[in-house]
């Protein structure tokens, strides 16, 4: 257990600003998931705190202490890489040994620790087996172990899941929670999956070129993104620019016949209005559904069966240029119907 906080890291590759100022505080036993598209930083930042990239400017610390300079394997920290690399040639009982033979513990202590991980996370009985003669999950585990038995103080998890198939993905999600909780490891769990992130974390922070856009709770960055690329990464989302318009010195934008007001920060030649396929409801042209604070109309032009509902593509009318959204309904409509689309207030977000 420990907090890790740094401050203003930066690492240029030429003119690739890998990290651009980043600042973070991770309180003890805690999980902060990074997320970002590819390219945002975020194995740099990773490896940074691990200590094994030179940086350029900014400081670490571990439980108050600045670890700037201390070699990787002084830090107490464990790293889980990408692609687990689990040594081929090595039985499962050595390349669980390994970091704990580096750190000088003796042959029981040894025994002893492996034993105590492999029950944690439930894969005693494959201490002989080589990693070709495992399963993508139980691969994972065992790197995972790998990992905790050292007993670091942080857990630096680089895309651990993003190996396995969907079904495995989703379980081992949850014995990567339940254990981060029961050991209460301060944890930084880096994904490109948003919804890996919001369910696994207690904070989420966004990446993008470098830099962090926004740190909060999982509800917080889901509810309040703070900018168009936080609000258009987060969840299955429509993103429709259009040009706005200024009267009486307040700004407008339309969606069909719905007139939206907009921030007075945007710039009204760019206007980009973002909602969820998931938080919006249709229904027929001519009804109405209460409790919604918006409507605009209309017409399937696609559909597609997701089995728990259905996923329409509508063009919407009353537009001089081709605009389509995705809303999710469980409602059967057909291609060709004319409908109405609602949507709430606090569900728009318009940037
Ligand atoms: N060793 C390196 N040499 C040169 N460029 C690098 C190196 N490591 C990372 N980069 C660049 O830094 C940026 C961030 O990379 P990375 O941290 O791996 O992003 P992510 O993990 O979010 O995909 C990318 O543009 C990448 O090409
Ligand atoms: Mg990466």
């Amino acid at each position: 257990m420990a907090t890790v906080v740094t401050k203003g890291l930066k690492k240029f590759y030429g003119d690739v600003h890998a990290l651009d100022d980043v600042s973070l505080d991770i309180e003890e036993g805690t999980l902060l998931a990074v997320i970002g598209p590819s390219g945002s930083g975020k194995t740099t930042l990773l490896r940074s705190i691990a200590g094994f990239v030179k940086l350029d400017a900014g400081k670490i610390y571990l439980d108050g202490e600045d670890i700037t300079h201390v070699p990787p394997e002084k830090r107490n920290i464990s790293m889980f890489f990408q692609n687990y690399a689990l040594w081929p040639h090595m039985t499962v009982y050595n390349n669980i040994a390994y970091g704990l033979r580096l750190r000088k513990y003796n042959k029981n202590e040894i025994a002893e620790k492996i034993r105590w991980v492999l029950q944690l996370l439930d894969i005693e009985g494959l201490e002989d087996r080589k990693p070709s003669q495992l399963s993508g999950g139980q691969q994972q585990r065992i790197a995972l172990a790998r990992a905790i038995v050292v007993e670091p103080k942080v857990l630096l998890l680089d895309e651990p899941l993003s190996n396995l198939d969907a079904k495995i993905r989703l379980r081992i999600r949850f014995e990567i929670k339940a254990l981060q909780q029961k050991l209460r490891l301060t944890t930084l769990y880096v994904t490109h999956d948003q919804e890996e992130a919001l369910s696994i974390a207690d904070k989420v922070a966004i990446m993008h070129n470098g830099k962090i856009l926004q740190i909060g709770d999982p509800q917080e960055i889901y509810t309040k993104p703070a900018t168009l690329f936080v609000a258009d990464f987060v969840g299955t989302n429509n993103v429709i620019e259009k040009k706005g318009y200024v009267r009486d010195g307040v700004k407008f934008v339309n969606l069909g016949k719905l007139v939206l007001q907009a921030p007075p920060n945007v710039d009204v030649n760019k206007v980009n209005i973002v909602f969820r396929a998931d938080e919006v409801e249709i229904e027929r042209r001519n009804e109405e559904i209460p409790g919604y604070d918006y409507r605009f109309d209309g017409t399937i032009s696609g559909k597609l069966y997701m089995g728990f509902k259905f996923r329409y593509e509508v063009t919407v009318d009353d537009e001089n240029k081709d605009i389509k959204v995705i809303v999710n309904s469980d409602k059967d409509f057909s291609i060709g119907d004319k409908i109405g689309v609602f949507l709430k207030k606090d569900k728009v977000f318009i940037f």
